[in-house]
C-alpha cells in the first residue's frame, strides 16, 4: 500500500523537489498528499502546485499561539491521512502534540552531521559558518527522525562533504545541499519500502 507523504516546508524546496522526483521517477513507494509551509512566500509551494499536490500556507501569526499553529497542522496531517511527515527545509520546532501523534514517523533533513553543529538556532547558513568558524575539515547532512528535542532523534542516514580552502558559508551549503539531495529520498524510499527498524537510539536498514 503505497505510502501517503506530507512535507513540511518553509523555504525554495529543492529538497522537495527532490523528493517529487524522485515518487514521479517511481523510486519512491509513495505519494506526496500534502505540502504545508509556514511562509505564504515559500516556493515550495509553487513546486507543489506545478505537480498537482495540495499545498497550503499556514501562518503561525493567524494562529495566534505556537500551541494553535502546530493543532492547525496536526489537524490538517490527519485530514490528509498522512503516513510519514517529511520535514523538508522547515524551520520552525515541531509542536509535541505533532511530534507524539507521530512517533517514528517524521523525518528531517539536517545541513550536518548531527551530533555536530545542530539544536537550537542551528539552522541554514548559521550551520555552515558555525562549522567554517570552527576550522571543521568535514560537514555533511543527516536525515533522523523527529523526537521531542531538536535534532535528536534516532540517525537514519549521513553523508559526508569536505570543507576546502576558501570555502565560503555559500560555497559550503550549496556542496551539503547536492547530498541532502540524495539522502532525504532515499531515507524516505526506505520508509515506504518498510526497511527501516527503530531499536532506542538505534535505525537499522532491514
Ligand atoms: C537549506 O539550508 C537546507 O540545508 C535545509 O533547509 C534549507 C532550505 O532547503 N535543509 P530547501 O531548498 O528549502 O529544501
Amino acid at each position: 500500500m503505497s505510502k501517503r507523504i506530507a512535507v513540511l516546508c518553509s523555504g525554495g524546496g529543492t529538497n522537495l523537489q527532490a523528493l517529487i522526483d524522485a515518487v514521479e521517477a517511481g523510486t519512491i513507494d509513495g505519494q506526496i498528499v500534502l505540502v504545508l509551509a509556514n511562509a505564504s512566500k515559500a516556493f515550495a509551494l509553487e513546486r507543489a502546485k506545478k505537480y498537482g499536490i495540495p499545498a497550503e500556507f499556514v501562518s503561525k501569526k493567524q494562529a495566534g499561539s505556537d500551541e494553535a499553529f502546530n493543532d492547525i497542522i496536526l489537524q490538517k496531517l490527519k485530514a490528509a491521512d498522512a503516513d510519514l511527515v517529511v520535514l523538508a527545509g522547515y524551520l520552525p520546532i515541531l509542536g509535541r502534540q505533532v511530534v507524539r501523534a507521530y512517533e517514528h514517523r517524521i523525518i528531517n533533513i539536517h545541513p550536518a552531521l548531527i551530533p555536530a553543529f545542530c539544536g537550537p538556532g542551528m539552522y541554514g547558513h548559521h550551520v555552515h559558518e558555525a562549522v567554517l568558524a570552527y576550522g571543521a575539515k568535514i560537514s555533511g547532512a543527516t536525515t533522523h527522525f523527529v523526537d521531542e528535542q531538536v535534532d535528536h532523534g534516532g540517525v537514519i542516514m549521513q553523508k559526508s562533504v569536505p570543507v576546502l580552502e576558501g570555502d565560503t558559508p555559500e560555497t559550503l551549503a550549496a556542496r551539503v545541499l547536492t547530498v541532502e539531495h540524495e539522502i532525504l529520498p532515499e531515507s524516505v524510499r526506505l520508509f515506504c519500502a518498510e526497511k527501516l527498524g527503530v531499536d532506542g537510539r538505534q535505525v537499522h536498514v532491514l
